[in-house]
């Protein structure tokens, strides 16, 4: 059979990692599932409440395929708020099953095949594979250890040719934890512009933001109001992940006449008690996020300071996101004949039980790098210290 274009879609380093580190767990192992970007959070109460009153109600009817109207409102006055975007109304808003879906629908209303969409490497490896999913073409910018990673306007704007239809951009960044700042945002704004470019907003991380740093949404920079998709997710802020929901806001009416029509004939519709337990986090008290964001600054802050205890690593300090990128240090002599990012990960796994995602996983230039996730408790990620501190040394 000839190839099909979904045969071209790569899945799986993490799901292979996922996979091991279950079994293991089942197997009785004490394993640290540091793998894994889910908190290990409890959704918060108000919450629960409004999903469990939900179902007690009879709040189980279809609703609106592109969402309540209720929840597309409380959106709307979140988004106007708090990023400061410049969405016409709740028309405009759609929900979706997460922040996956909202990217998945956004580069099918957007690309034709052939049309390029500049993005940072390493990312989220969905990213790449949502983009070839409707035959979009993943131009990758090397994000450099000597630029503190930095998503480089200058090597944006020179990645630009005639087939390049947007950027897409990702703050806090998955897996790095680099917050763009906002005089950057501003010069990646000013090339979209200037180059007529539309530009996709992965927000999924807004309020996982450490060291006082502000998150400053792109659509709301001058010029930018008509030409961002944003999409955003309640999965991190609201440690929802299983919940499945998220939303995505564009003036674009094109793109959103093209997503109502994929919500239609796909999901019609993300389940109503958890649109309505959308509602709450919304319009309920935040006290919870509070709380969250602060326990996992310190998190951040124990699990990288040990990790700079290691020898074996070279991290880089995350500023946002919940996630640690270390470099493999050239004295590590390797696994099983191997030295690369896989034989880390493997390494890792088969010592000491501790589960972390391989660098090639999230692009070319995450080779020789592994991704830590502190998301579980303090207690596990200070066992996990030193049971690398023991196989490698300090
Ligand atoms: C960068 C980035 N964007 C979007 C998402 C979407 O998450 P979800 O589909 O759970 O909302 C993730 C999840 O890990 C992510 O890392």
């Amino acid at each position: 059979m000839a190839e099909h274009i979904i045969d071209k879609i790569t899945l799986g380093a993490l799901v292979i990692v996922r996979d091991k580190m279950m079994a293991q767990q089942a197997s009785g192992r004490k394993v640290y599932r540091l793998e894994v970007g889910d908190t290990s959070f409890n959704t918060p109460a108000n919450i629960r409440k409004a999903i469990n009153d939900a179902m007690e109600s009879g709040k189980t009817h279809y609703p609106p395929s592109t969402g309540l109207p209720q929840l597309r409102a409380a959106m709307l006055k979140k988004m106007q708020t708090e990023n400061h975007l410049l969405v016409k109304d709740d028309e405009h808003v759609l929900v979706t099953i997460g922040g996956m879906h909202g990217l998945y629908m956004t580069f099918a209303a957007l690309l034709d095949p052939g049309d390029e969409v500049i993005l940072p490497d390493p990312m989220w490896s969905e990213i790449a594979e949502l983009i070839k999913r409707p035959g979009g073409v993943p131009v990758p910018i090397v994000l450099r250890p000597d630029q503190d990673f930095l998503y480089d306007p200058v090597e944006i704007e020179k990645a630009i040719t005639p087939r390049t239809k947007a950027i897409y951009l990702n703050t806090p960044h998955n897996p790095i934890g680099v917050v763009l700042s906002e005089a950057t945002l501003r010069q990646i704004a000013d090339i979209a512009v200037r180059h007529n470019l539309a530009v996709v907003s992965d927000e999924a991380y807004e309020h996982v933001i450490f060291d006082g740093l502000k998150h400053v949404s792109i659509g709301s920079l001058p010029g930018m109001a008509d030409r961002t998709i944003t999409c955003f997710t309640f999965s991190k802020t609201y440690a929802m992940t299983g919940l499945r929901l998220g939303y995505m806001a564009t003036n674009d009416d094109v793109i959103v006449d093209r997503c109502r029509k994929l919500l239609r004939l796909t999901t019609n519709g993300v389940p109503s008690i958890t649109q309505w337990g959308g509602v709450a986090a919304l319009t309920g008290p935040q006290d919870a996020v509070k709380e969250m964001m602060t326990e996992l600054e310190a998190r951040r802050n124990l699990f990288f300071d040990g990790l700079k205890s290691i020898k074996a690593f070279d991290s880089f300090r995350p500023q946002g996101a919940f996630y640690v990128w270390s470099k493999i240090s050239d004295q590590w002599p390797g696994y099983q004949g191997k030295r690369d990012s896989w034989a880390m990960t493997n390494y890792l796994i088969d010592q000491v039980g501790v589960g972390t995602s391989p660098g090639i996983a999230f692009g070319p230039s995450g080779e020789n790098y592994v991704r830590f996730a502190f998301t579980v408790d303090r207690p596990t990620l200070i066992e996990s210290i030193e049971v690398m501190q023991n196989l490698f040394g300090k």
